[in-house]
């Protein structure tokens, strides 16, 4: 069965988070909440807590939170469609044929529109390339190494500094206005229409089966940012593709290539490396790595060697090892990354790198053991519990046992001592509730480590979740910021949702959520939508505290507007607007 977005949206509409949570757990009316024990963790007394009204729920123990798509996700381990399947049959709304159905068929129109677009537009773009205005382009891609037949075979292009000649063209060509914007390649000002991309080489991004869908650009300077990356639409997830994913898939090996950037990329498939695929500049996901495991088993990473690209890789291994792919990290020293790589020291270098490649396991025992000081005891006693943990998580006897040995040998570690350290995690481990408990866990566990409310997200995530309570208050905090003033992208897509949900005057966070597949990105989004703030304040102390978080995110995207601006008109305009914020009573929501 197939749902269109606008179906999905009616079977949450005719489903009722408490009738469906309410058959798995005793739910008792509390006020306008229902609450119970929570089923993600063990408590012994209630708080879960389940709205009806917004049709979300939330533990205020282990923060376990979504909508009735992520309850079936997590607590019956049910698949996206599974979950979406079942609440359809309940609900009785019908769902289709992929191929024959009207609104299906509506929206394939619709995509196969998005893809001629952005075809158009890559054409365009590649034109320009070999224009006289795209000389600069051009000069910069052949001196970074790339030969023609790369360019070509990308499709690398250039984005001229006249943005609105690709607009007009497509114009002619007969597209309304309505499906140019949807392709996010324009932005309206007033009455005029500019390009999001000028002055910048273009790299199309395509899906598994060779359709542009969205763009890359990247500055030929220094300035900021140095890759602009369209945003999402129908055709455009970048949860859900990467890049050079067309190419890597027609490849016989069984092992891919996983970097950062789009210049590795093409660096290792024009030295011959043709499975190397990037994530388009998020952090890797679950179905990202389910992907790859449609066509090999392994994947090497090659992160930055930086700080940051060590700490992607940590953040990877866990996501590929539980796609059953099995992960090994590529040391790339001294060098950056495998772009400088192999510039520097060629592909027969690369290759042996990638034979040398550390396993997942020992990489991740490798980065902890630099944060203990082995030479002392209870540091050292404290690494050797940590890679106990690293082995019960693998959730493989076997495998365990294999790495038992291993580890014990590299750490100089009494087997029979990690042995027994293991079994014991694994057996508390197992009094857990169930397989999501764990995965809660892991998720709870990410969201300490690395995203820790902090300074603009905690007031990007308050201000949310005080829209969620008092949607009432819209008018008066919307005169202050709007979703562009979020300046973390992610932040920014849900803000979008909601501003524009409150806008028309029909706020509904679950449909929200339901549209992520991935319940782990389920809960982030849900969590950013009901962030504690006491309720129980008076009602002029909270008013202080919305009035600071207004301020500090209008002051922030002031600022980071002003990083990326080059026009001096713009700038000092901005800069009398960051001066007059700086006052204390600058904003009075
Ligand atoms: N990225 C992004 N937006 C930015 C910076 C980076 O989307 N402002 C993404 C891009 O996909 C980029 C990747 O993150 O390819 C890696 O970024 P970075 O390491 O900064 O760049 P490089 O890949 O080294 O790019 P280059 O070699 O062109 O400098
Ligand atoms: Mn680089």
């Amino acid at each position: 069965m197939w749902f269109t977005p606008q179906q999905k949206d009616e079977i949450l509409s005719r489903t009722d988070i408490v009738d469906v949570i309410g058959s798995y757990v005793n739910l008792k009316r509390s006020g306008r909440s229902f609450m119970g024990l929570c089923p993600f963790h063990n408590e012994k007394t209630p708080s879960f807590s389940v709205n009806p009204d917004l049709q979300i729920y939330k533990c205020f123990g282990c923060n376990a939170s979504g909508n009735v798509i992520t309850f079936l996700m997590e607590y019956d381990n049910m698949s996206y469609s599974e979950a979406i399947n079942y609440l359809g049959e309940k609900a009785g709304v019908q769902g289709e044929d992929r191929m024959n159905s009207e609104s299906a068929k509506k929206f394939n129109d619709k995509k196969n529109k998005l893809f001629e677009i952005n075809k158009q537009a890559a054409t365009y773009f590649y034109r320009c390339l070999k224009s006289k205005d795209g000389y600069y382009g051009y000069k910069y891609l052949r001196d970074r190494g790339l030969t023609d037949e790369t360019i070509i075979h990308f499709g690398l292009g250039f984005a001229p500094q006249n943005s609105t000649q690709l607009y007009e063209i497509l114009k002619e060509k007969g597209y309304d206005d309505g499906i140019l914007m949807e392709s996010k390649l324009f932005k309206k000002d007033g009455n005029k229409v500019y390009g999001i991309f000028w002055n910048r080489v273009m790299f199309p991004i395509f899906d598994r089966s060779n359709h542009v869908i969205g763009f890359g650009g990247r500055v030929m300077s220094d300035a900021k940012p140095k890759y602009l990356n369209s945003l999402e639409n129908d055709v455009f997830s970048k949860r859900k593709n990467l890049f050079a994913m067309n190419f890597a898939r027609k490849s016989k090996e069984n092992y891919f290539i996983l970097c950062e950037g789009y210049m590795d990329v093409i660096s290792l498939h024009q030295a011959g490396f043709t499975t190397a695929v990037a994530s388009l500049g998020t952090a890797l996901t679950e179905e990202q790595a389910r992907e790859i495991k449609r066509y090999a088993d392994n994947v090497y990473l090659t992160y930055d060697s930086d700080d940051a690209g060590q700490k992607a890789a940590i953040r990877g291994i866990p996501i590929l090892r539980s796609a059953g792919l099995s992960p090994r990290v590529i040391n790339m020293e001294p060098y950056k990354d495998p772009d400088e790589f192999i510039k520097n020291l060629g592909s027969d270098e690369f290759k042996k790198r990638i034979d040398d490649a550390m396993n997942g396991f020992f990489f991740e025992c490798e980065y902890a053991k630099k944060r203990y000081r082995m030479s002392d005891p209870d540091e050292r006693a404290n690494f050797i519990k940590k890679v106990a943990h690293l082995i019960a998580d693998l959730n493989d006897e076997v495998v365990g046992e294999s790495y038992i040995k291993s580890a014990s040998v590299r750490y100089s570690i009494d087997e029979g001592i990690l042995k027994n350290n293991v079994r014991s995690i694994r057996q508390s481990n197992a009094g857990m509730v169930s397989r999501s408990e764990k995965r809660q866990e892991n998720i709870k566990q990410y969201e300490q480590k690395n995203h820790k409310l902090t300074g603009i997200n905690k007031a990007y995530a308050l201000v949310l979740s005080w829209l969620l309570k008092e949607p009432e208050d819209y008018g008066r905090i919307s005169k202050w910021i709007g979703y562009d003033d979020f300046v973390d992208e992610e932040y920014r897509e849900v803000a979008k949702k909601i501003f524009e949900q409150l806008e028309a005057n029909k706020l509904n966070p679950a449909s929200i959520i339901g549209e992520y597949e991935d319940a782990a990105m389920q809960q982030r989004v849900s969590s950013m939508l009901q962030t504690d703030f006491d309720f129980e304040l008076p009602r002029a102390e909270r008013e202080v505290a919305l009035n600071e978080m207004v301020t500090l995110i209008k002051r922030n995207s002031v600022s980071h507007q002003m990083k990326n601006l080059t026009d001096v008109n713009k700038i000092t305009e901005l800069a009398a607007l960051k001066k007059k914020l700086e006052k204390p009573d600058a904003i009075k929501v």
